[in-house]
């Protein structure tokens, strides 16, 4: 990488864990750009289900990765000029995305993209591999967990809240079918990176978690400036 070295920090995680929710609290307290890394798996699934892309075209949907056209906003993420927010937080479209995040031309043709969210002043990416693979030399590495029962309460919570239709047992069953694609996988599985902090939110609140990344980001940065 050319010029200044950009500082970053990488929040890997199950699904539900509250990655996405810690990350933006982070990056916004930072001043820092923002990589929700799984809204990218998510749109490639969206337009995968759009164009009538089967899960296991690893050729098709690495093709619908490529040529993504995403704007990500305030709060929001276009594709193709239409807002698709809502739609990529379905969950058809999460269960999808974590069948196309398996095949490695789909992770090949989502890197470079992912790398180029790092820009000064810094960066703070979430997903499964950004610490393992898609940053491998991040400044910190969080893994947060949390339970299955915290995650599926959580995420009942959230569809409940928008409006949606949920049911807790189907979602904790889903949540643990996707946390074992998610970590079975052959191509960049979700797994611990060897120098991550493991932080359980299980009975932590939002603040308190975002606090602990702060506290441990002071420690890192002051500890790499003295
Ligand atoms: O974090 P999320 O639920 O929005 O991610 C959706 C799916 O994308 C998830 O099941 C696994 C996949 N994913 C991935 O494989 N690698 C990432 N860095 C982020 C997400």
């Amino acid at each position: 990488m050319n010029g200044p070295r950009v500082p970053m920090i990488a929040i890997d995680g199950p699904t539900a864990s509250g990655k996405g929710t810690i990350a933006a609290r982070v990056a916004a307290r930072l001043g820092w750009h923002l990589l929700d890394s799984g809204a990218l798996y998510r749109l490639t699934a969206l337009a995968c289900l759009e164009r009538g892309i089967a899960a296991d075209d690893a050729q098709g949907a690495a093709a619908a990765a490529a040529a993504l056209d995403v704007r990500f906003v305030a709060d929001g993420v276009s594709m193709d000029g239409r807002d698709v927010t809502a739609d990529i937080r379905r969950e058809e479209v999460g269960n999808l995305a974590s069948q196309v995040a398996a095949l490695a031309p789909v992770r090949a043709a989502l890197l470079d993209r992912q790398r180029a969210f790092r820009c000064a002043p810094g960066l703070v990416a979430d997903g499964r591999d950004m610490g393992t693979v898609v940053f491998p030399d991040a400044d910190l590495k969080i893994f947060l967990v949390a339970s299955a029962e915290a995650r599926a309460q959580r995420r009942y919570k959230q569809l409940i809240e928008k409006g949606f239709s949920a049911n807790l047992l189907t979602l904790l069953h889903d949540l643990e079918a996707r946390d074992a694609r998610d970590t079975q996988r052959v191509n960049a599985p979700l797994a611990v990176a060897h120098d991550a902090l493991v932080l359980d939110s299980s009975h932590l609140t939002i603040d308190q978690t975002v606090e602990q990344v702060m506290s441990w980001w002071g420690e890192r940065s002051g500890a790499s400036r003295s």
